[in-house]
């Protein structure tokens, strides 16, 4: 599971930890009747509930102050997945999108017509506004700097915490979802890397799963978490992330990515190339959910 990479280094009373943890727990727990997507999904699930992260009820906001949330999951079982995007009526579009790969033929949904299958996924239908936190963020970015433009201000937020969890079932079979609040200060409309397979995330039976962070538009060009899964051929999870964000640093520069891969026994590998990222994992030696936040492991 990783919180998102660019905040900076949180210490370990910070709520934010605890909510990893519990992410992950919370991802293990539906494992034990299900599959790597039903933990994948259900540790997402637990950080949009938080509020404590940039997804669900704790969103960015777009340049109008408008909550739009992207979310996805991928299974490895013949490459399923789907995508939403601009969601604006569930604050658990990672469940909007699990419905969507189980129930149609599509890969992505985006925009105000996504509220018609919330209700179809048996999500509340919710009008969803800022938290306190994102609602007085917003108000600090003065009206005169807002005038400037979100085209130039978005720069400013380069990262943008997103989370997202991968895992590997008792079948064996990889899988990985991300849900997020997108870029702060994004133009309303906007899609990132965390709606669209193979960028924000990746799963396949052959070779793993992966999950990003960051600045989205990066991610997409370099269709990042397909290239980890494709690195994870011909090396270990650890490596196959490490090489992705190599790639990803050479070819758009640093401080814009975070990757978690696990391959299909079940190791698992983390890299960015920014200050910090928050992620945490069962560690079986140790036999318990362990966190960090920077780069020691
Ligand atoms: N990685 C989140 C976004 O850019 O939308």
């Amino acid at each position: 599971m990783h919180g998102g990479a660019g905040s900076g280094r949180y210490r370990e009373e910070d709520p934010r930890f605890a909510g990893l943890v519990g992410a992950v727990e919370a991802g293990l727990a539906a494992m034990k009747k299900g599959s790597g997507t039903d933990g994948a999904v259900a540790a997402v699930g637990s950080m949009e509930d938080s509020g404590l992260f940039n997804c669900g009820r704790g969103a960015c906001l777009t340049a109008e102050g408008r909550v739009e949330l992207d979310a996805a999951v991928m299974s490895g079982d013949g490459l399923a997945g789907a995508g939403v995007g601009n969601v604006t009526s569930t604050h658990r579009p990672v469940a909007l999108a699990r419905w969507v790969m189980d129930n149609t033929e599509h890969v992505l949904l985006v925009g105000e017509r996504t509220r018609d299958y919330v209700k179809l996924a048996r999500l509340e239908v919710e009008e969803l506004t800022p938290s306190e936190a994102s609602a007085a963020r917003f108000e600090a970015i003065s009206k005169e700097a807002r005038h400037r433009g979100a085209l130039r201000l978005v720069r400013r937020f380069k990262t943008g915490d997103t989370v997202g969890a991968v895992a590997v079932g008792s079948d064996g079979v990889p899988a990985a979802a991300v849900s997020t609040g997108g870029r702060w200060m994004k133009l309303p409309g906007r899609v990132g890397d965390s709606a669209i397979l193979g960028a924000g995330l990746f799963a396949d039976s052959k070779l793993g799963a992966a999950c990003a962070t960051g600045t989205g538009e990066d991610i997409i060009r370099v269709g990042l978490c397909m290239r980890a899964c494709e690195y994870m051929e011909a090396g270990t999870a650890q490596r196959a992330a490490a090489r992705s964000i190599d790639r990803i640093s050479r070819v758009r520069g640093r401080g814009n990515a975070g990757i978690i891969t696990v391959d299909l026994k079940g190791r698992v590998g983390a890299a960015f190339n920014t200050e910090a990222m928050g992620r945490a994992w069962f560690d079986e030696v140790k036999g318990r959910v362990v966190a960090t936040v920077g780069p020691d492991r």
